[in-house]
């Protein structure tokens, strides 16, 4: 726990909104070790984002962290000033986004916005600054790298901004890649090949990597461990062959076992009745308990704690209580 490279503790994230308070995340617990791939899997609505977002300090208006903390590399960091966080962001910690074009700026050539990350951070002069994106935009494929260096950011395919953006959250060896769905936007053979310079930076590159996702097919290429989020909460947490061997969830197991539609917008899950509840119409008990076809009467009433199920694997859900027994009480 204490050699983590992040650890998040007990966090709860507010959303104000017209008079109301809604609780985004609740009480979540994630480590990232050193040289790891973490994933956060849910579907659309969970508080992947949020948490992301939490963690770089970019919380929109009225959004906030109402409890618990975050530490990188053992320092406070929730608690940093904006000034702080921008010593941090971009050089310790970085993050790709879904959609490449909204961490770029339409206007300016992609050479120059992954330098500026080099101005803002290193006193180098532009000679060294300019070979080093060049050198980058190598390292991520992309092609006649020095004539890109120029390109505004419309002249590239969405394949080649997102390898621009990654270059961009590389370039200063971030010990913390947060990447929020970083495939979704692009079509499957891009994917793959994204996926493919995903796995080439967990191999060349120390960074650890939080990857953010709907999709449990990119967590087993990519993960060490899985963090199942569900309405705010992790429900259930392992090493990655452990929950695609075992997963004990029934939250996790249609994961798992449903085919995503075609269309990523619309997320249904064929083996998981309805959508995930917005934060106005938290279920009182287990959040999952709705959508749920093992819920008891226990699982409306009572919220469960996350029990340790086996060493290293967690799981939140009364069909495992903390005897290890399957519990619940009839109907
Ligand atoms: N700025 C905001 N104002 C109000 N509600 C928000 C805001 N950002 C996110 N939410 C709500 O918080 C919940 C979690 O959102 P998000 O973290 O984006 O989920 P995910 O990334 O897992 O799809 C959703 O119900 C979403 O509607
Ligand atoms: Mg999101």
């Amino acid at each position: 726990m204490t050699n983590s490279l992040l650890s998040i503790q007990d966090l709860k994230v507010t959303i104000r909104s017209k008079g109301m308070e809604m609780h985004a995340v609740n009480s979540l617990n994630l480590e990232i070790p050193p040289h790891s791939v973490v994933g956060l899997v849910g579907e659309s609505g969970c508080g992947k984002s949020i948490t992301a977002m939490s963690i770089m300090g970019l919380l929109a208006p009225g959004v906030s962290i109402s409890g618990g903390r975050i530490l990188f590399d053992g320092e406070e960091i929730s608690s940093y000033t904006p000034a702080q966080m921008r010593q941090v962001v971009g050089k310790s910690i970085s993050m790709i986004f879904q959609e490449p074009m909204t961490a770029l700026n339409p206007v300016t050539r992609v050479g120059k916005q992954v330098e500026e990350v080099l101005k803002l951070h290193t006193n180098l002069p532009h000679a060294e600054r300019k070979k080093m994106v060049v050198d980058m935009f190598k390292a991520v494929s992309i092609p006649d790298a020095e004539d890109r260096y120029k390109a505004y950011p419309f002249q590239l395919s969405g394949g080649l901004r997102q390898r621009v953006c990654i270059a961009m959250a590389m370039i200063l060896n971030p010990k913390l890649l947060i990447a929020d769905e970083p495939t979704t936007a692009l079509d499957v053979t891009i994917e793959a090949q994204i996926l493919k310079l995903m796995r080439d930076l967990k191999h060349n590159y120390d960074t650890s990597i939080l990857m953010i996702t709907h999709n449990l097919g990119i967590v087993s290429e990519l993960c060490d461990a899985v963090n199942v989020m569900y309405l705010g909460e992790i429900v259930e947490r392992a090493e990655t062959q452990r929950i695609f061997d075992s997963p004990l969830h029934p939250y996790t197991q249609g994961l798992i076992h449903s085919v995503p539609t075609i269309e990523p917008e619309i997320q249904k899950l064929e083996n998981i009745p309805g959508m995930v509840p917005d934060l106005m119409h938290v279920p009182e008990g287990c959040r999952f308990c709705e959508r749920c076809a093992r819920a008891t009467a226990r699982c409306s009433r009572e919220h469960p704690e996350l029990y340790e199920r086996e060493p290293g694997h967690f799981v939140r859900c009364f069909l495992y209580d903390a005897k290890g027994e399957v519990s619940g009480d009839g109907e």
